[in-house]
């Protein structure tokens, strides 16, 4: 197996944009973020990958504790697996998050009312129930419609401004691992690094 260590990172952003396509291995992704006693880790579906911009995004909802968490520690570290090719790619850098305004706005209008059911629920993520439930319950049967704004006062947008990123590709013959870092933006620094 011959790779050459420039096109690792070119092949990293290809593999996430694929993923998310849905032509990847799966749409999840792993995040972990500063929290008080333990790291926090949870799946997200990767909405958006900017290979350019060397961005990922994902959502979530604002009444969350793990938006406190990042507003007060915005550093986080994702996890992606690809089981199908044996690929793991784990990107690290910092976070802004979107509410209420022009990008949010844009990500909202381009969920669909499955994602976005997801805010709708009474209580903020978390919050304790009397008994079994989705927290959807009082919607009933409501149907919303494409410019249906419902939720969207819960919806947040996480952009992740990716400044390290590690690939390593399982093989029998030999794994491969290689880090990079970005000195400056769109100045890349790779290495091999020991599997
Ligand atoms: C397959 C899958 C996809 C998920 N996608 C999202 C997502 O895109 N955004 C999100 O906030 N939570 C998502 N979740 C739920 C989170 O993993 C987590 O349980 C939830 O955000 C609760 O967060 P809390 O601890 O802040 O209450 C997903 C869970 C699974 C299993």
């Amino acid at each position: 197996m011959e790779a050459k260590l420039d096109d690792i990172l070119a092949k990293s952003w290809a593999k996430l944009q694929q993923a998310k396509e849905g032509k990847a291995g799966s749409r999840y992704i792993t995040v972990c973020n500063f929290a008080e006693c333990y790291p926090n880790a949870y799946t997200v579906v990767l909405r958006e990958v900017l290979p350019d911009e060397h961005q990922v995004i994902f959502h979530t909802d604002f009444r969350s504790e793990k938006v406190n968490e990042i507003k007060s520690k915005p550093n986080l570290t994702i996890v992606y697996y690809d089981d199908a090719d044996h690929v793991q790619i784990i990107l690290k850098g910092k976070v802004a998050i979107h509410y209420l305004d022009d990008v949010a706005k844009q990500q909202w209008q381009q969920s669909g009312f499955k994602s976005r059911r997801n805010y709708l629920t009474q209580k903020a993520p978390s919050s304790p129930l009397k008994e079994e439930g989705s927290g959807l319950e009082y919607l009933g049967d409501k149907k919303f419609d494409d410019n249906d704004l419902s939720g969207y006062e819960n919806f947040a947008v996480v952009i992740l401004d990716v400044n390290a990123l590690e690939y390593l590709q399982l093989n029998k013959d030999g794994n491969r691992r290689g880090r990079f870092k970005a000195e400056q933006k769109n100045v890349w620094i790779g290495e091999w690094i020991t599997p």
